[in-house]
């Protein structure tokens, strides 16, 4: 039996995980070791996923924590390179595109340890942006890439990367369904007092959004004018970065305006999700998310790595500009038919785990 190595750190990397530990599980497919790096290390950034999500418990914690990229990605790459000496897997998975992806891949590659990159391809602008950074180097030194789509496998294509390709559809797509059955929006939105289809979900903390104050103020203020011009509710959950930032600028009041919360672990937001009337993000995920659930997003992001949901006028992208931002929300508000399955079929966890049991 094979022994893989699986390495989370950061929120969207549970998510992801969860589909495919449990497929992992379901077929006794191999021996799997969940490492965790400890980038995402509050209760409601971390714990909760593994409880809610019913994951494993991580055999490791590496327990990196914040800090400047450099040092957050050494600390990784230093403390995954020891384990895997140890450990000697015959293979070593990362997800999606944070510092712990990269640090794990670079440790791993340079071992000679094959890698898979799940949510490989993923390519958007700005070029100098952390994630696009993280992504490009992993995509380069993995062995197997999967896939959430064919535009994904293209752009890999144009870089040259065509073997090991793989379009597999997105675990976070089989996550939702698998999930659907939990969620409680009635009882989740009376938790936070809100009204079916009266109130607006908003996510922010792309460091371009919220580490420049210009930009924090513009978003903030483009969500009070659209409470203030519709009568919705705007409800955001507040990342620690972000949260950190508001007060750094002296934006409290003007947070005050709208309804802030901490961070919202994945039942509750996917339930407030179905009952919502639009979504503001710069998640790359949650972006996604809204569409499973049939909901339209506005993007405040120069660019996005999900461009088929642009293209079919779903969601739009958006500068982080009051106006702009007010304009775009009342434009989504309307509904639109939009093409299923642009990321799969719900099977893409069982994908993966096939792909590589049989190689
Ligand atoms: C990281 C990923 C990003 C992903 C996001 C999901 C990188 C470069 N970015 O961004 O791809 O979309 O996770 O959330 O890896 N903090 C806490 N508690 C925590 C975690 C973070 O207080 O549990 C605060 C710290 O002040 C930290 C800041 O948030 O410095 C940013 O955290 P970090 O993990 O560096 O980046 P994210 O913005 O979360």
């Amino acid at each position: 039996m094979k022994k893989v190595v699986s390495l989370v750190g950061a929120r969207p990397q549970f998510i992801k995980e969860a589909v495919i530990g449990a497929e992992v599980r379901r077929r006794n497919a191999w021996k799997h070791i969940l490492v965790h790096s400890g980038q995402h290390y509050d209760a409601n950034m971390s714990d909760i996923f593994f409880t809610e999500l019913d994951m494993k418990k991580p055999d490791y914690f590496l327990g990196v924590g914040s800090g400047l990229h450099g040092r957050q990605t050494a600390e990784v790459l230093t403390k995954f390179e020891e384990l895997l000496l140890n450990e000697k897997p015959d293979l070593v998975l990362v997800y999606g595109d944070t510092n712990t992806t990269v640090a794990g891949a670079l440790a791993a590659s340079k071992l000679k340890i094959p890698v898979a990159h799940i949510e490989a391809g993923i390519r958007q602008n700005p070029k100098d942006m952390p994630e696009e950074i993280n992504r490009v180097l992993t995509d380069h030194i993995s062995k197997f890439l999967f896939c959430c789509s064919d535009l994904a496998a293209k752009n890999l294509e144009k870089e040259g990367i065509t073997e090991g390709v793989f379009v597999v559809g997105d675990v976070m797509y089989d996550l939702y369904l698998k999930m659907k059955p939990r969620f409680t929006p009635k009882e989740t939105r009376e938790l936070y007092g809100l009204e079916k289809d009266r109130y607006i979900i908003a996510t922010l903390h792309r460091d371009f959004n919220v580490d420049n104050s210009e930009s924090l103020r513009n978003i903030i203020e483009g969500l009070v004018q659209v409470k203030k011009e519709t009568g919705l509710e705007i409800l955001l959950p507040l990342h620690p970065r972000t949260r950190k930032r508001t007060a750094e600028f002296g934006m409290q009041s003007l947070v005050e305006n709208l309804k802030a919360t901490e961070p919202i672990g994945y039942l509750h937001l996917m339930s407030l999700t179905q009952d919502c009337a639009a979504v503001v993000t710069d998640s790359g995920g949650y972006q996604k998310e809204a569409y499973y659930a049939g909901k339209r997003a506005v993007v405040v992001m120069p660019d996005t790595g999900w461009r088929e949901l642009i293209e079919c006028g779903w969601n739009l992208l958006c500068s982080a500009d009051a106006e702009h931002i007010a304009d775009n929300l009342k434009n989504i508000l309307v509904q639109l038919s939009c093409p299923t399955r642009i990321f799969g079929d719900g099977n893409s966890g069982k994908n993966i785990v096939e792909n590589l049991l049989f190689r």
